[in-house]
């Protein structure tokens, strides 16, 4: 006969286990032996010759005073780029969920030398956590596709801009012209699905730039695009 006691034992590891093999499982992001060969695959030399990240800097048309956010910034491939260009007139944000990554962002801009004006957000996957109104462009490289919900995500990102703020967004083809990318092309998005969602979050496409090989590099701004000879 299983007396009282036992079933009450039996009760308590029946809540007790669950819990602790939850906090068994593995975090959500990954770990730091993961993190450093991710950080070498985004900063290797090689990259430059189809992401030709001078080239996407100068289409950007970046003034001085500009205010932009990296999105998915990574190692800082490209956040250095923008800090090198507003230097500390303007100001970067550089977003991501992964602290890891912004940390090595910030050690390699300290890098640079340069008078600047740089803050870094560990962002919720959901939720860039921009201030409002603030942002003149929004720049996202490679990430798109790792976002969720992302006419959700948009709709946010889009009250952090400006009157006239963009949003660029660069992302791998999801068909040949990419080549190999070590991870399968079901997880990209299409370029026409990319135009759709950010339609539904309020965007149109202002400006598609065609110069990268593997990649689409589109720019968004808020609402209709304005008429020929208009304001
Ligand atoms: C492929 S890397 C691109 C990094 C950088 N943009 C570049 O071009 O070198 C994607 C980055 O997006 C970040 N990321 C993934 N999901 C995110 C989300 N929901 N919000 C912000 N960052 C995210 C990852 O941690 C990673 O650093």
């Amino acid at each position: 006969m299983i007396g009282t006691k036992s079933v009450l034992l039996l009760i308590g590891l029946l809540w007790v286990v669950p819990a602790w093999a939850q906090h068994q499982q593995p975090a959500p992001h990954r770990g730091p032996s993961d993190i450093k060969q991710y950080i070498e695959q985004l900063e290797k030399p090689e990259r430059e010759k189809d992401q030709k990240p001078d080239e996407v800097v100068k289409a950007l048309e970046i003034t001085d005073y500009m205010t932009i956010a990296d999105i998915g910034a990574g190692s800082g491939y490209f956040t250095r780029k923008f800090v090198w260009a507003v230097q500390d007139k303007g100001m970067v944000y550089a977003v991501d969920v992964e602290p890891a990554m912004l940390k090595y962002n910030e050690d390699m801009i300290e890098h640079l030398h340069t008078p600047y004006n740089a803050k870094f957000i560990v962002s919720k996957p959901n939720d860039p956590m921009l201030p409002a109104g603030a942002v003149d462009l929004v720049f996202i490289c490679n990430t798109y596709h790792h976002l969720e919900k992302r006419a959700d995500y948009l709709k946010r990102v889009k009250a952090s801009l400006t009157k006239k703020g963009r949003v660029a967004i660069i992302d791998f083809y999801h068909d040949d012209r990419s080549g190999t990318l070590g991870f399968p092309k079901d997880h990209l998005v299409p370029q026409e699905t990319v135009v759709k969602e950010m339609a539904e979050a309020g965007y149109t496409l202002a400006k598609e730039h065609t110069f990268l090989p593997r990649q689409y590099f589109l720019e968004f701004i808020v609402g209709e695009k304005p008429k020929a000879g208009g304001e």
